[in-house]
């Protein structure tokens, strides 16, 4: 097993672990007072993640790796069944099954596309698989670039109609994103010969600009909705979680443009 991987796979662990758990209170909060049984299974899956992160909370750094490795393959079993309930309720949502729920659509494929996400970093960890740097950096940017505008999207439909000036400041963050996005995939179709140092380097620096300042914004909403300053239908925790995700990827670009810079063409690594 490659050095770090202990610490890498808590780290993982620790982060999408409660986002998961979050992504069960989100949905559970979204159902129908009727569906007793869907937010049954909502519940059940708060409190497995909430579980998982007590217990990634109580590993020390020195613990055996193989006992990280078991570990990794328990919560990657929980993580393929919160997938597989959010792509059920998705399909409940979209054929008309659960009418007045208040999740989006776009919001319950978002929160899956997070899970599938965290379950091959984790099938990546336990392999040793290590990806590229080159072709790292371009999946990671698409993903991560296409759940940004997501959010855009939820924080713009999600305030108030009458707060037009953040609504108006949320639907430019979405175009911007969008705009990145496709840009990105510009980038992943024109590979490998796109695939040079300068060119990803423009384009970290370019993706980075942007979500420093998505990232502000939601800092900003969330300061915002927990001093009660701005009226909208937006959890607190949701406009945490969703600051949480855009720090994330600054830090991901971050170590991105290292790798880059310090260790030159052919560096492989562990994102
Ligand atoms: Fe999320
Ligand atoms: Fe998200």
């Amino acid at each position: 097993m490659s050095d770090g991987f202990v610490a890498r796979s808590l780290e993982e662990t620790s982060f999408w672990s409660r986002i998961m758990k979050e992504h069960s209170l989100f949905l559970g909060l979204g159902f129908r007072a009727e569906d007793t049984v869907l937010i049954k299974e909502a519940n059940h899956f708060y409190r497995i993640f909430e579980d998982i992160e007590r217990r990634v909370h109580s590993f020390s750094l020195d613990v055996d790796p193989v006992t990280i490795q078991q570990f990794n393959q328990e919560v990657h079993t929980a993580v393929c069944h919160i997938w597989a309930f959010k792509r059920k309720v998705l399909g409940l949502i979209l054929s008309c099954k659960l009418p007045g729920q208040t999740n989006f659509p776009l919001l319950v494929d978002h929160v899956s596309r997070e899970a599938n996400y965290f379950r091959n970093r984790l099938e990546e960890l336990n392999q040793g698989k290590l990806e590229p740097l080159y072709d790292a950096i371009i999946d990671e940017n698409v993903f991560f670039l296409r759940i940004m505008a997501d959010h855009a999207k939820f924080i713009g439909h999600l305030l108030d109609p009458s707060e037009r000036k953040l609504v108006e400041q949320a639907r430019e963050f979405s175009q911007d994103f969008d705009q990145l996005l496709f840009q990105a995939r510009d980038i992943e179709s024109m590979r490998p010969q796109s695939q040079t140092g300068p060119i990803l380097n423009q384009f970290l620096d370019q993706n980075r600009v942007s979500v420093k300042s998505l990232r502000d914004f939601k800092k900003t909403a969330r300061d915002l909705i927990d001093q009660c300053r701005i009226k909208s239908i937006i959890h607190p925790l949701l406009a945490d979680h969703v600051f949480r995700e855009a720090e994330r990827f600054l830090e991901i670009i971050d170590m991105f443009e290292n790798s880059l810079t310090g260790k030159g063409n052919n560096s492989m690594i562990h994102h």
